[in-house]
C-alpha cells in the first residue's frame, strides 16, 4: 500500500489505537508503506501527523508493527521532512527551513492557527545539515525500535530532501568563481551532505534487519501534496 497521509496522531503527534486498525485493516495489500512521519519537530509541516522523533512515538508505533505482523504483513516507516513546505506556527513563530530561502509557490496550506499563506523559509546553514543527518539517523533507529521492517526516506513531492535536489528550489552558494551548472551544484557542500541522508539512514537500517530505501520525484514539477 503506497504511503497516505491520515492526520490522525493529534497534536501529540502520537501513533494510537485508530491508526493500528487502519492499518491492519489493509494488511492483505502485501507490503504497507506507512503515511509521511516526521523525523524531528523541525521537519514538522502538516497538522496531526504521526512523529518518530520521541519514546512515546516508538511506543504507540509498537501497535501498529505488532498488528501487522501478527498478520504476517511487513510495514515500512516513511521518513518526513517538510522543509519549506511548512508554517511558522507549527516552529514557535520562527520561519520553516529549506534549502534557500524561497517561497512555495501555492496558495495557503492548514496550520494549527488555520489556514494560512506559505512563507518564506530560512535557508539551512551548510553546518546545520549535519543536524538533519542525525535527526534522519536517529529516526531509523527508533523505526527499529518500534519494530518496522524498514524505512522510506520521502525525497518526493516537494518536502525538504527534493527541495535540495531540484534547480529551483536550491540556489547554493558555491565556491567563488564556479557557474552554477548541475555539476557544479553537485559539487556543493550542503547537497553532498543531503546525499548523506540516504546513506546514513541506509547504513542505520541495515545493521539490523531492517531495509531502506528513498522515494523520490518522478513528475517534472515537484507538488506539496502527500
Ligand atoms: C490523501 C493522500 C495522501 C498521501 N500521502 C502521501 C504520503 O504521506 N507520502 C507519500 O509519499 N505520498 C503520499 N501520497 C501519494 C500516494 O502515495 C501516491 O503516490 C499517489 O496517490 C499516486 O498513486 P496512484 O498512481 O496509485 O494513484 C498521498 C496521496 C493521497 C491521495
Amino acid at each position: 500500500m503506497a504511503p497516505l497521509t491520515r492526520a490522525r496522531a493529534g497534536r501529540e503527534r502520537l501513533p494510537n489505537d485508530l491508526m493500528a486498525e487502519y492499518y491492519a485493516q489493509r494488511a492483505s495489500a502485501g507490503l504497507i508503506i506507512t503515511e509521511a512521519t516526521v523525523i524531528s519537530e523541525q521537519g514538522i509541516g502538516w497538522v496531526d501527523s504521526p512523529g518518530i522523533y520521541n519514546d512515546a512515538q516508538v511506543t504507540g508505533w509498537q501497535k501498529t508493527t505488532a498488528a501487522l505482523h501478527a498478520k504476517g504483513t511487513p510495514i515500512v516507516l516513511q521518513l518526513w521532512h517538510c522543509g519549506r513546505a511548512s508554517h511558522s506556527s507549527f516552529h514557535s513563530s520562527t520561519p520553516a527551513v529549506s534549502a534557500s530561502a524561497i517561497k512555495l509557490n501555492g496558495d495557503y496550506l492548514h496550520t494549527p492557527i488555520g489556514k494560512q499563506p506559505y512563507e518564506t523559509p530560512r535557508a539551512l546553514e551548510t553546518a546545520e545539515v549535519a543536524a538533519v543527518v542525525q535527526d534522519y539517523r536517529r529516526a531509523a533507529e527508533r523505526a527499529k525500535a518500534a519494530g518496522f521492517d524498514g524505512v522510506e526516506i520521502h525525497a518526493a513531492n516537494g518536502y525538504l530532501i527534493d527541495q535540495f535536489l531540484q534547480s529551483r528550489t536550491y540556489l547554493p552558494n558555491c565556491p567563488a568563481g564556479f557557474r552554477k551548472t548541475r555539476s557544479t551544484v553537485s559539487s556543493c557542500a550542503t547537497k553532498n551532505c543531503l546525499r548523506v541522508v540516504t546513506w546514513f539512514t541506509r547504513r542505520e537500517a541495515t545493521a539490523g534487519t531492517m531495509g531502506a530505501r528513498s522515494r523520490r520525484q518522478t513528475a517534472k514539477h515537484p507538488s506539496t501534496s502527500g
